[in-house]
């Protein structure tokens, strides 16, 4: 029986001392872990007893700092700041706060380091341990730096998007990047914002309205309406009621409560008098008078009332011209003749065809969904071609060979084919509101357009046509054709 208990007593003191040794194997296996844990960190760390001895320092404290590991362990922070190891010690700041403190270090070769030391409490709440957490701050500064570079960066692509997105608002698919378009685009920015009345000049469909539009979205009345009127398609008998508006019963065929005119809905707007040049001479005189008093009064009104309205008017119309004929008033012309913006035609400013050409293919393509292009040959032709039509005719023939050229990739020959380059009678067709006397004079403005591009000479260009150098230089001046 005793020998029975004995052997139970010497199984459990045997059990306990394999238990004590585990736990100890298990002990510095945690601490070889705990260690290579720790060294392997990029950060430094520094850890002190409650007393502020040094119990253990890690390999990248070692390497930030420059010092060795037998000059600090074991040894008492105010004994290795007398030493000069240390200049200030965040472990003795911790140890006297009792709470975490940091402070900036320096080390050999001007290394700037941010030590914050933190108090471990055991169960009871007291210290045990201060574990000091080394930075190297040229690190941190370096990404600082990296991070304002980037941030600055950053502000300058936003500057620009927003630069480039303002653009493309305010161009919005406006194209022309010729020497004369950038011309009239400035001539745009410096009047845009000031109410002043522009008159707008240029050959039909060179864009006028696309520019009258440009206007009115930079100014500052953008947020009002933009009201076209196209004073050609208004009968002279209805132009005061459609533009001045009308009391109720004020003719027979009056809507009942009478009518807003289009000056009225344009107030705080711009309006533009779209084909001013047609307007008839009475018709033309109670449109200045509306301009002059900035009042209109309804057709059957007895009151005026104010109007806050930018005038832009455009035409097809030599208006000069028309004033000198009579046909057209001296004093309106003058009202409107405030900022004349001529816009130039197509073939003057030919390195915008090429953009036009593709800005339309873009779009038809996109429209139709097809993908057409063109090749070198067929952009070429579209440069050298005569474009009476204008950015309308060029737009309109895109259209047209995006929708039925049979080829992707759209050739010179097509496009001459289309053209009619070589057969002019193509371009015209009977339902065209054109007079043969306009048909032979556009064929003669073609041809000698032609003719002085390909030759460069006026009397080679003469002899190519079998008519005097003369004639050449008189019809180039008829028709505006600059050499
Ligand atoms: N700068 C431009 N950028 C993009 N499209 C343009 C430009 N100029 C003209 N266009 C296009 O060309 C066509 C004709 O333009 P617009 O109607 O403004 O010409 P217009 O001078 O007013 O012609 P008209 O004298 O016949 O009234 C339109 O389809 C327009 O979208
Ligand atoms: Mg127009």
């Amino acid at each position: 029986m005793i020998t029975k208990n004995v052997r139970k007593s010497v199984d459990i003191i045997s059990h306990s001392n394999n238990q004590l040794k585990e736990n100890e194997n298990a002990e510095r296996y945690l601490n070889e872990a705990t260690k290579s844990i720790l060294n392997s960190m990029q950060d430094g760390i520094y850890i002190t007893d409650k007393d502020g001895y040094t119990l253990f320092i890690n390999d990248a404290y070692l390497r930030i700092s420059g010092l060795k590991k037998e000059q600090i362990i074991g040894k008492h922070m105010i004994d290795l700041i007398s030493h000069g190891y240390f200049k200030d010690s965040a472990s003795l700041k911790a140890l006297r706060e009792n709470k975490p403190m940091s402070i900036i270090d320096y080390f050999d070769g001007g290394r700037r380091c941010l030590a914050t030391s933190s108090p471990v409490y055991d169960k009871k709440g007291n210290i045990l341990l201060i574990i000091t957490n080394l930075r190297y701050m040229t690190e941190l500064y370096d990404l600082q730096a990296k991070l304002e570079m980037t941030e600055e960066l950053n502000n300058k692509y936003s500057c620009e998007i927003n630069e480039l997105r303002k653009e493309n608002i305010n161009r919005d698919n406006i194209i022309g990047n010729s020497k004369s378009m950038k011309l009239v685009y400035e001539t745009i920015e410096r009047i845009s914002e000031v109410d002043t009345t522009v008159l707008i000049l240029g050959e039909t469909g060179v864009g006028k309205e696309v520019i009258a539009k440009e206007i009115h979205k930079r100014s500052l009345r953008n947020n009002g309406p933009f009201i076209k009127v196209n004073c050609a398609s208004i009968p002279d008998t209805l132009f005061e009621s459609e533009l001045f508006g009308y009391e109720k019963g004020a003719f027979t065929g009056a809507m009942s409560n009478g009518k807003p005119g289009l000056f009225e809905l344009a107030d705080q707007g711009t309006i533009l008098l779209d084909e001013i040049g047609e307007v008839s001479l009475a018709s033309q005189t109670k449109l200045l008078r509306v301009l002059q008093e900035k009042q209109i009064m309804r057709l059957g009104g007895t009151t005026s009332k104010n109007i806050d309205v930018r005038i832009i008017a455009a035409t097809n119309k030599d208006l000069k011209a028309l004033v000198e004929e009579g046909k057209f008033r001296e004093d309106l012309y003058y009202r409107l003749n405030v900022v004349p913006l001529t816009i130039p035609p197509l073939r003057e400013r030919n390195e915008d065809i090429v953009f036009f050409a593709f800005h339309f293919l873009e779009e038809f393509n996109l429209k139709y969904k097809k993908n057409k292009s063109l090749n070198y040959k067929a952009y070429e032709v579209l440069k050298s071609y005569y474009w009476s039509g204008n950015v309308r005719q060029l737009k309109n023939l895109i259209e047209r060979i995006v929708l039925i050229c049979p080829t992707e990739i759209i050739d010179e020959i097509y496009i001459n084919s289309i053209l009619g380059n070589g057969n002019l009678i193509n371009n015209y067709t009977l339902d065209d509101n054109i007079t043969l006397e306009q048909a032979v004079s556009n064929l003669e403005k073609q041809l000698i357009y032609k003719a002085l591009r390909s030759y460069r000479s006026t009397r080679k260009a003469a002899e190519a046509l079998g008519v005097s150098q003369p004639t050449i230089v008189r019809k180039a001046n008829k028709y505006n054709i600059k050499s």
